[in-house]
């Protein structure tokens, strides 16, 4: 494989197995026709920079059918909040009639927070689906992807664009490169380009390897920011860890010379540095964890089934289809999968086709064990699922729900 940012050759350090798309979920009589692909993980030695070899084309995903609406969490929705105040208070201030752009605004839960500003926002969202709906909030959405093409669609942002952002987007996009290239043509001298995606180091400590999928192509640290920053005349200036996503990084890029860095950038880069995620090391260290915890997985639920346990899933998180297709678990060891989203209730899970169903279907059912797909929203859920518990319910997930 070949480093999608530097062109370098890669040996992938681990493979997941085939896997299939992991927002696919599916109704039966399309069982035969589900495309898979070898899930295959390689580290750039140049970039420090871990990415994916193989995976399905975006168009195929994000259309019309994209299943995930950022809305579907209240957690998310506040953190969007937070977000945009964030951004106002520290790079919108200064000026009225500032421009801001989201690389990936899915339903509009972050831009509605710019309606009524002085700031004009606009949206790049190729999945109808969620695009839909961020029309229906009044957010200015473009229909596409963003890249150096459909920017020329918003000419009058180019050079002038105070604020891109994105959150759980960038690591989506196969090509880093036309990012940053876009970023360049759209940005003041002072501008900044602001995103958010899951952390490798939290990753790697929390075993928490669900976190790559056929949309996640990259698992980003400071230390490959930083360097893909440089080769495009950016530098990274700031780096602010979130809770959302199990564990994310907040990165802030600017022109070079332009800024002052912040110390949270050199504090962070230190503690990359002394836990070598920089290295090939510790991505071989990673992938011996991942297998172990596969071992675990599966003992203990199998243990669990001896014991004449009933096993449900809760949340039909793209996420669970990395670990449903890695530890090879189906129906016969989870009954079904109970998720909010009614775009996927009804269907079956990407490669292990559990059925999907209502929440209300988890409440009536009485299973013993919930296993936390959507380990990421636990508070959230733990608070609202509280009668599972005192009926004798078991939550088990791969991570450490008591983190
Ligand atoms: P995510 O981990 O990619 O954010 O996906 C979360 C999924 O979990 C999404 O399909 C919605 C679902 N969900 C529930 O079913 N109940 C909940 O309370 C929350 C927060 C999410």
């Amino acid at each position: 494989m070949k480093c999608k940012v530097t062109g370098e050759l890669i040996k992938p350090f681990m493979s997941f197995g085939k896997m299939p798309s992991a927002n696919g979920f599916l109704e039966k009589e399309k069982f035969k026709d589900e495309v898979f692909y070898e899930m295959e993980v390689g580290f750039s030695k140049k970039c420090h920079l871990l990415q994916l070899n193989e995976f399905p084309k975006p168009e195929n995903i994000h259309n019309e059918n994209y299943p995930f609406y950022t809305s579907s969490s209240n957690y998310m929705i506040s953190h969007f909040n937070q977000f945009s105040e964030w951004l106002k208070k520290k790079y919108l201030s200064l000026s009225s009639n500032s421009k801001l752009i989201e690389i990936g605004s899915n339903d509009g839960t972050l831009l509605k927070n710019f309606n009524n500003t002085n700031t004009q926002a606009i949206g790049f969202e190729p999945s109808e689906s969620v695009a839909k709906i961020s029309l229906k909030n009044n957010v200015n959405t473009l229909k596409v992807f963003f890249n150096t093409d459909t920017i020329n669609e918003v000419k009058n942002f180019k050079g002038k664009t105070d604020v891109i952002c994105s959150a759980n987007v960038i690591a989506h996009i196969p090509d880093l490169k036309n990012v940053m290239e876009s970023v360049d043509l759209l940005l003041t001298n002072k501008g900044v380009f602001v995103f958010e995606d899951p952390y490798l180091g939290s990753m790697f400590s929390n075993v928490s390897y669900d976190q790559i999928y056929d949309e996640h192509i990259y698992l980003f640290s400071l230390s490959s920011v930083k360097k893909i920053a440089n080769l495009f005349d950016f530098e990274l200036i700031d780096a602010i860890k979130q809770m959302t996503h199990g564990g994310s990084m907040r990165y802030v890029i600017g022109r070079k010379d332009q800024h002052k860095i912040s110390e949270n950038v050199n504090t962070l880069l230190n503690y990359e540095k002394e836990n070598k995620l920089d290295d090939l090391e510790s991505c071989l260290n990673f992938k011996k964890d991942c297998e172990n915890s596969k071992i675990n997985t599966i003992n203990s639920l199998k243990e669990m089934k001896k014991k004449g346990k009933k096993i449900c899933g809760y949340g039909a998180t793209a996420k669970s289809s990395t670990i449903l297709n890695y530890c090879k678990l189906g129906i016969e060891t989870i009954d079904f999968i109970c998720d909010t989203t009614k775009e996927k209730i009804g269907k079956f899970s990407p490669g292990s086709h559990i059925p999907i169903v209502s929440v209300d279907h988890f409440h009536k059912n009485n299973p013993d064990i919930a296993y936390l797909f959507a380990w990421n929203h636990k508070n959230e859920i733990f608070q609202k699922e509280k009668d599972f518990i005192k009926k004798g319910g078991e939550w088990f997930s791969h991570v450490d729900l008591q983190k």
